[in-house]
């Protein structure tokens, strides 16, 4: 154990604001663009003036945009290009489930922020702002684009919370077997490490193409945990569960008219099965079934008794029932659901398609219980969208 994780054992202060990294990787690695596609930024710019028509019609803007690809390989968008673009990305998201309100996003333009330390900053207020009294508010934090070289800033982290997952010498693991590489990677720029529970927040690890890699730990109290516990089990709240209340996520790239944003952490709020029927309970993450199952004293000895589906649902009732007691906004697949064939039917009156990959609309139990399920979706790809590095 090192010394600062002993200290920090006997209940010393847990906050180390700035690690610097032992030695900064050079650039991030660059795609090797060459600037924004004029394409993709004039189509963006079409579509935003069709869908704003008190803007008037294109062309200023379209020669605008061109002469500055022209000139400097980029161009920069308008505020409400910005806010709209954020807003149609969510709008486009083949996986998401909760696109209803999409026009309701917040974006926040924080294109100015340049150092790792303003980033870690502004994602702490954004963390802040978006809780709102468990009314959590959906939220988008926008950073400073990619440059004509593709280089542009990082958050490294999946979400913004997360739990870390420590490695032991035998193989297991403590806490969340999915973090274990983002939290090896902590360490080795310069984390001490955390409680050494199964539910540790990881630092941010943040990386600019000037400053390289930092690490910061987030205050404690930006991270709302909801502990987990059943209205009819007692023993349930004794396994120790808990979740967090914002799930954030971090490291994908906002990609609008050509423009790649790096960095532009978001969120909405959680539905139970992402919680219960997933990170609590798959085989590869907290795997909490087997256990849940022998409180409940069920038949276990073979798959045919459906111990696993019914430990599935008490579970998922369970982190329902403690969001909602807690006062933190959580919804659930049925009404999800229904709310997403509403969202369809809207946007097809106003003439448009809504992409959607079934495999990821469809939620982790009860598939055929809701009506996501009786249908196929158009799977085309739209942009603006959240992509992945290999998407891009
Ligand atoms: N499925 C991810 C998780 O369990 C979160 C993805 C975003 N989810 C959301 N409801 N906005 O942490």
């Amino acid at each position: 154990m090192t010394e600062a994780r002993a200290h920090r054992l006997a209940g010393g202060a847990p906050v180390a604001p700035v690690a610097p990294a032992p030695a900064a990787r050079p650039a991030l690695p660059s795609p090797g663009r060459r600037g924004a596609d004029p394409a993709a930024a004039e189509e963006f710019i079409r579509l935003f003036h069709a869908e704003h028509p008190g803007a008037g019609r294109p062309g200023r803007r379209l020669a605008e945009v061109r002469a500055s690809i022209a000139e400097h390989g980029t161009y920069r968008h308008t505020l409400a290009e910005l806010a709209f673009g954020a807003r149609v990305a969510w709008r486009n998201s083949k996986k998401c489930i909760g696109r209803l309100y999409w026009k309701s996003l917040s974006v926040r333009d924080c294109r100015h922020v340049t150092t790792p330390l303003g980033m870690y900053l502004h994602c702490v207020s954004h963390l802040r702002l978006t809780f709102n009294g468990g009314r959590i508010r959906p939220m988008v934090t926008v950073f400073p684009p990619a440059g004509p070289d593709g280089a542009g800033p990082r958050i490294h982290n999946e979400q913004l919370v997360r739990y870390a997952g420590y490695r032991r010498p035998d193989a297991t693991v403590i806490g969340d077997p999915s973090s274990v590489a983002l939290t090896d990677a902590a360490g080795a720029a310069g984390w001490h490490g955390g409680r050494g529970t199964a539910f540790d927040p990881l630092p941010l690890l943040i990386e600019t193409p000037e400053a390289g890699l930092r690490v910061f730990d987030l205050p404690p109290e930006v991270v709302r945990n909801v502990p987990i516990e059943h209205p009819t089990l007692p023993w349930f709240g004794e396994l120790g569960l808990r979740w967090y209340a914002v799930p954030a996520v971090a490291d994908m790239t906002l990609e609008i008219g050509g423009i790649h944003y790096t960095a532009a952490p978001f969120n909405g709020w959680y539905m139970g099965t992402e919680i219960g029927a997933r990170n609590l309970a798959d085989v590869d993450r907290y795997d909490m079934l087997p256990e849940i199952a022998g409180r409940m004293r069920l038949d276990t000895s073979g798959d045919h008794t459906l111990w696993k589906d019914r430990a599935l649902v008490e579970l998922n009732v369970a982190v329902l029932w403690s969001y909602r007691r807690a006062g933190v906004a959580i919804t659930d697949h049925h009404t999800e659901s229904s709310r997403f064939l509403l969202h369809i039917r809207r946007e097809e009156r106003q003439g448009r398609r809504v992409p959607a990959d079934w495999s990821w609309i469809v939620p982790p139990m009860s598939a055929a219980t809701t009506a996501v399920f009786h249908r196929y979706y158009d799977e085309t790809d739209l942009r603006p969208n959240y992509l992945r590095e290999h998407e891009r």
